[in-house]
């Protein structure tokens, strides 16, 4: 047993706020690896006793705290192409749950409205995820206000249809445009992990502090696309890097996952290339929900919900693992009898 931390708990806990503020003191000692005094109350009177910080009542305690504060409350984030989006949805759910969130974009005047609107514990940083310059600045700058780094979103991503790039297929393709999106969706991941086991990995009350990174990769990370070659490979990298990330990080035994994410057909600004606009636009979307076996596209929302779960200690035991969101795209080829 580590020494034990100075958490003192007022009696009478009565209140939700002085909760919430008794499980934080919990939360950040543990975090500091030492030894805790648990609280059990009873009819708002407090007792106290000696728990392992690894042990059965780290859950109740970060269970309690959960109820009372967030399911990722005290853990430090950044989520890049977060002005918009996917992104946006995985910053605001990330501060609904408790997390310090760094909203991060190339888009500057979005990004920062996006944090101006999740309010006190979000702020934003401009991020090239292409530039190693700038994630070298956007981690030192974390490092010195916050501490630390617990959760990387590497979701900034391109489909190479955001510009007039010219065709995406395989045979017509420029190499200049492939560069382009691999440049963001592939290099962009790889500096965002490189640079996020750095900061992680730095122990802390010598024990490695440990953290969760959430690639969102694709459904096109796992099968082709014939359209947009450079976003389905580049998506395919993602995938396997995350793997070859979890490996590296356990065996150093670093603390560190890392996941993937495949999403499939989620409606955001991404698709307003391929969607049209006005009454197309709603064919559109009708002519997509269709083809996924929920019958809807998804929303970003859908998407945080499992980044939240990766980001926080519920998913403790999962790493290097792959996992679709795609309303069932994957699950199967609709060509067969008594499809719909
Ligand atoms: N929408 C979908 O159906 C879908 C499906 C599968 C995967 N994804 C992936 O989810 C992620 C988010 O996509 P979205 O649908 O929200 O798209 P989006 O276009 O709405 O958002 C992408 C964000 O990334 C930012 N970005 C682009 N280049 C950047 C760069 N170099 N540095 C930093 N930020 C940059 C953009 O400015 C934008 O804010 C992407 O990686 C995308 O490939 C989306």
């Amino acid at each position: 047993m580590r020494r034990a931390a100075a958490v003192t708990f007022p009696r009478g806990l009565n209140t939700v706020r002085a909760r919430a503020e008794s499980c934080l003191k919990c939360i950040t000692a543990l975090r500091a690896g030492k030894e805790i005094l648990s609280r059990i109350l009873t009819r708002g009177e407090v007792r106290a006793r000696r728990v392992d910080p690894r042990g059965i009542a780290y859950d109740r305690i970060s269970g309690a705290l959960g109820t009372l504060m967030g399911r990722v409350a005290g853990k430090v984030a950044l989520v890049t192409g977060s002005a918009r989006g996917i992104g946006a949805a995985c910053a605001r759910a990330l501060a609904h749950e408790g997390a310090s969130v760094w909203v991060s974009d190339i888009l500057d005047s979005e990004g920062a409205k996006v944090a101006r609107e999740i309010g006190g514990n979000a702020r934003y940083v401009h991020l090239d995820v292409a530039d190693e310059r700038q994630w070298i600045g956007v981690m030192d700058g974390i490092v010195r206000e916050a501490g630390r780094l617990d959760v990387l979103v590497n979701n900034a991503g391109v489909t190479g249809f955001d510009r007039p790039d010219g065709p995406q297929d395989p045979e017509h393709a420029s190499l200049e445009s492939w560069r382009r999106v691999h440049a963001v969706n592939a290099e962009g991941t790889f500096l965002g992990c490189k640079h996020a086991i750095g900061v992680m990995k730095r122990p802390i009350g010598g024990r490695p502090r440990g953290g969760s990174i959430i690639n969102i990769s694709s459904r096109s990370g796992v099968v082709g696309i014939a359209g947009a070659a450079a976003y389905a490979a580049s998506k395919a990298a993602i995938r396997n890097h995350t793997k070859s990330v979890a490996l590296y990080c356990a065996q150093h035994a670093m603390g560190i996952r890392c996941n993937s994410i495949h999403p499939g057909s989620i409606l955001t600004p991404m698709w307003d290339h391929m969607l049209g606009e006005g009454a197309a636009r709603e064919e559109a979307i009708a002519q997509v929900a269709a083809s996924v076996p929920l019958g809807r596209m998804g929303t970003p929302q859908d998407v945080a919900h499992l980044v939240v779960f990766l980001a926080s200690d519920e998913s403790a035991y999962m790493t290097g693992s792959e996992l679709t969101l795609d309303g069932g795209i994957l699950a199967g080829w609709e060509a067969q009898p008594g499809g719909r």
